[in-house]
């Protein structure tokens, strides 16, 4: 297996976060610059078409101006084959975002250099946090009026409860930015607007010992500010350490502007020198090592209708270990049968090629002719094992949803448990009612639209929502009770998942407290699992 080690040791895979607007399509598409793309699935918004994605799978999206699916992208630098796990930045589509996290070894963080951390990037944080994976932070937009440095790194440290360690620092922001001061080689690096989209290319180096040539370049005052900063800096800032930082406590921090290309280089070769090769995966049947495992993946993602040219549902798998082969068999645990991947593929943009080879650390898409779930696992038809799992995030928010048409029913019930097969919904029935009524739970309120505009685009489907006022989601563990005997409260239903578990919906917390209390020996618990 020891083949296999170049190939996954120059591998590199994070995800990048930010609020919406910090600059993160910017700042991807600048890495991109930088090496050969050579795998575009999903979306990377281009600047030329503004807000839209290169492909945008849904004209919602379009419609409000928002990146709903998670993108992949892979490209080549220095020797490295780096993965990119773009993530949506919307609020309302958080789960989907949980998930690819799952699927990176550490995490990119930009933030906008004029705000701060914002709610969005605090919420991902908490997840990379959950994870332990090594986060960099990019304070964008240094060419408009940034924050004080200073606050910007405490803001940091108090919200997210994380370590910094400035690896370049600041010569002023917006008209007055004159560079970045590099501290480990001592020198300053002068600003240069350089034209959208072309190399870094008119900066210059200037020792600090250069006093002359400092003072020209920055002029007295920004010298004297640096100087002062610097002294403060050294003594105060946490020292660069990298365990530090592969254990995700302290976070190496660059600053630049994504949009005039400046520091973007910088950044990337220090965060690929800094960030990990593939990590191990913990499964129930220990740790896996990517190097010294044969192939082995987990489905973090499913998504439908990837490109209307292909009406399609694509599994994103993200390889553990080992190598995957062109019509290798693989054994699908969770389906418990050996397969052969339905046309592994990276997915272009507009275009899709098949692959001969993938490594761990890449990630691939398949056709799922729907057999997969989130969190699956894939491995080689001698053995079995499983994945940890990735947690459902409860839903908050819940709906009746009913086809206008009669006639439909079937179409409409197909639909409904697709689209909930590859997570973007939840959905419950109603226990013994006989009624054959579906009850949709949502993390966020927007995929409700989605599910509306889905099922007519793609199943030709009208429906109709009916808001329900449940708040509160239980899934019944106790594997010895009965759903009929439960003493229920009178703001509780009783429903079943996709799955056939049982559980219950609450509108008050303590009424859970009161369930609990009325029925001997029932257990309950607040998170599905894939
Ligand atoms: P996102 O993916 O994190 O949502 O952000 P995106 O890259 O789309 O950037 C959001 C806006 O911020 C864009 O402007 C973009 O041009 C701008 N921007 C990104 N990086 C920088 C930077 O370093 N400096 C400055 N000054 N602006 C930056 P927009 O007006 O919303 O879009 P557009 O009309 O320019 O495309």
């Amino acid at each position: 297996m020891g083949n296999y080690d170049k190939e996954i040791n120059r591998r590199r895979t994070f995800a990048i976060i930010s609020h919406p607007d910090a600059g993160k399509t910017t700042l991807t598409e600048k890495f991109l610059l930088y090496g050969g793309a050579i795998n575009l699935a999903g979306s990377v918004k281009g600047k030329a078409t503004a807000r839209h994605a290169v492909s945008d799978w849904m004209e919602i999206e379009k419609e409000r101006g928002i990146s709903v699916t998670s993108s992949v992208l892979q490209f080549e630098y220095d020797g490295f084959c780096i993965n990119i796990l773009d993530t949506p930045g919307h609020q309302d589509f958080s789960e989907d975002t949980y998930r690819t996290l799952m699927a990176a070894d550490s995490a990119v963080m930009v933030i906008d250099a004029s705000k701060g951390v914002e709610a969005q990037t605090r919420k991902l944080f908490k997840v990379c946090g959950m994870r332990g994976i090594p986060i960099f932070t990019f304070i964008n937009k240094m060419d408009r009026d940034a924050n004080d440095t200073f606050e910007l790194l405490d803001d940091i440290e108090k919200e997210l409860g994380i370590e910094t360690c400035p690896i370049n620092w600041p010569i002023g922001s917006g008209k007055g930015f004159k560079g970045v001061y590099d501290r480990k080689r001592k020198c300053v690096i002068t600003y240069s607007d350089t034209e959208k989209g072309t190399k870094e290319g008119a900066s210059k180096e200037i020792d600090s010992n250069d006093k002359e040539g400092l003072l020209e370049a920055i002029g007295e005052d920004a010298l004297g500010t640096l100087n002062d900063e610097i002294e403060l800096l050294d003594g105060a800032a946490a020292d660069f350490d990298i365990d530090q930082v592969r254990n995700g406590k302290l976070t190496p921090v660059f600053f630049g502007s994504a949009l005039t290309n400046f520091g973007v280089q910088f950044f990337l070769e220090h965060f690929l020198e800094m960030t990990t090769t593939p990590l191990s995966r913990k499964s129930d049947a220990g740790v896996i090592s990517p190097a010294e495992h044969d192939f082995s993946a987990f489905v973090f993602k499913i998504q439908a209708n990837m490109n209307k040219a292909h009406r399609d549902r694509v599994a994103f798998m993200r390889i553990c270990s080992g190598k995957y082969e062109a019509s290798m068999e693989v054994k699908h645990v969770q389906g418990n049968r050996v397969m052969r991947l339905s046309q592994p593929q990276q997915i272009m943009a507009d275009e899709r090629k098949i692959l001969d080879e993938a490594y761990a650390g890449d990630i691939i898409g398949v056709f799922d002719p729907g057999v997969f779930s989130i969190g699956d696992t894939l491995c080689m038809p001698k053995e079995e094992f499983r994945y940890e799992g990735i947690p459902t995030f409860a839903p908050e928010h819940f709906a009746r949803v009913r086809q206008i048409d009669t006639m439909k029913r079937k179409q409409f019930v197909k639909g409904v448990e697709q689209i909930a097969q590859e997570g973007a919904i939840q959905i419950f029935r109603e226990f013994n009612t006989g009624m054959e009524e579906i009850i949709v739970g949502v993390v966020g309120v927007l995929q409700f639209d989605v599910l509306k505009y889905r099922l007519e685009n793609e199943y030709n489907v009208e429906i109709k929502l009916e808001p329900l006022p449940y708040e509160h989601i239980r899934w019944i563990t106790s594997t010895d009770t009965d759903l009929d005997s439960i003493v229920g409260t009178s703001d509780m239903k009783k429903v079943t998942d996709l799955k056939d578990h049982p559980l219950l919906l609450f509108v008050n917390p303590w009424s859970v407290k009161m369930v609990l209390d009325r029925n001997e020996g029932l257990t309950l618990e607040e998170f599905g699992r894939n």
